[in-house]
């Protein structure tokens, strides 16, 4: 059972200083120099389905700030370690869809099949013109009381449309993204509590959408038809068509985000913003959990100092950790829920 008591002993500024420090040990991120500057929206208390997805509309709102991206963190019930507790099936706040098309096709984002899969086994049902860029409901998990789904309100989601600084029929493309990313299915943990929901959000590198995103092969395999665009051969391996399609794709998702007023970084810059919190941490006599491969870019790693070390493979706490999947472990026959919020209605 929890216990209520000890948690509201937890001061929020106590919280935020451990979600600080959980980011500046994330082993994976680039971004970590902006550690100390990381908000705390306290939504602890929140109660039932309709009161989280709220707050996740808030998080969106204040996070997103027109584009003046602040790095955010909300914070629901926790629970001791161990124990299960509120949980946000989405990866992240804002995923797109991915629709199996046979053959191995796929419309969307393939890196959310079974993801959309599942909300519509939920009861989820796709617009009817489904698109490569359809919205997915928030699937909000409150223990006790099962998954209820939220449509998310077009305008709580800022997006940029994709277009080239210098080629127009990039536009043509079709290409858009949203602004913020916000992970939802990692959990906060140190001592003994776990904030197993407590979706966090910052700014973008370039990279993350521009090559990753749109460039993986398993993601929206772009690079053919950037190619194609650019005049190149696909079937030469030689002409570097996949490295040209790649460095014309960080410049228009670069050039947008810049034009549409959204907060980006490119590659180059957080590598050295690494860099000096790499030395200043140093020098504070903290040695810095680093997992290189997740750390050097995508692209021209080789270029940042930060290719040319090692890191410290310990990884300490507090943390942000991986779940399993929420519904490997649904409980059996739970589904839209109603009802009453079991840690405010009067039972212990
Ligand atoms: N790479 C993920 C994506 O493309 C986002 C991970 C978090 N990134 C960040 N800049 N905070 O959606």
């Amino acid at each position: 059972m929890r216990d209520m008591s000890s948690q509201a002993a937890l001061e929020a500024v106590e919280i935020r200083q451990k979600a600080r420090e959980a980011w500046r040990n994330s082993a994976r991120c680039i971004g970590r120099a902006m550690w100390e500057g990381l908000e705390l929206l306290d939504a602890r208390g929140a109660c039932g389905h309709d009161e989280i997805f709220e707050a996740c509309l808030r998080h969106l709102h204040y996070s997103t700030n027109e584009g003046r991206i602040r790095s955010t963190i909300t914070v629901f019930d926790p629970v001791p370690r161990g124990q299960r507790g509120i949980r946000i099936w989405n990866s992240q706040l804002v995923r797109y869809a991915g629709y199996p098309l046979g053959d191995g096709e796929v419309l969307g984002d393939p890196a959310q099949l079974e993801l959309t899969r599942r909300l519509r086994d939920l009861g989820w049902t796709p617009p009817s013109q489904p698109s490569a860029f359809d919205i997915l409901p928030l699937a909000i998990e409150v223990p006790s009381l099962g998954v209820k789904l939220f449509e998310i309100p077009r305008k709580s989601v800022f997006e940029v449309r994709i277009r080239h600084p210098k080629y127009e029929w990039f536009e043509k493309l079709g290409l858009r993204w949203h602004a913020l990313p916000a992970i939802a299915d990692m959990a906060l943990v140190f001592d003994d509590w776990k904030f197993s929901a407590a979706p966090f959000s910052g700014h973008y590198m370039v990279t993350e959408i521009a090559v990753r995103n749109f460039g993986d092969r398993e993601r929206y395999n772009m690079l053919p038809a950037i190619a194609e665009g650019l005049g190149l051969s696909t079937r030469d391996r030689t002409s570097f068509w996949r490295d040209r399609a790649l460095v014309e794709l960080c410049a228009a998702v670069m050039y947008s985000f810049k034009e549409a007023g959204v907060a980006m970084v490119d590659h180059h810059t957080a590598a050295q913003q690494f860099s000096s919190f790499v030395q200043k941490e140093e020098s504070l006599g903290r040695s810095v959990p680093g997992d290189w491969s997740w750390l050097v870019p995508p692209m021209a790693g080789s270029t940042m100092d930060l290719y040319h070390r090692g890191y410290d493979p310990s990884r300490p706490e507090p943390a942000f950790k991986y779940q399993k999947a929420a519904w490997e472990q649904a409980v059996a026959g739970a589904s839209i829920a109603a009802g009453k919020c079991p840690f405010h209605s009067g039972r212990g």
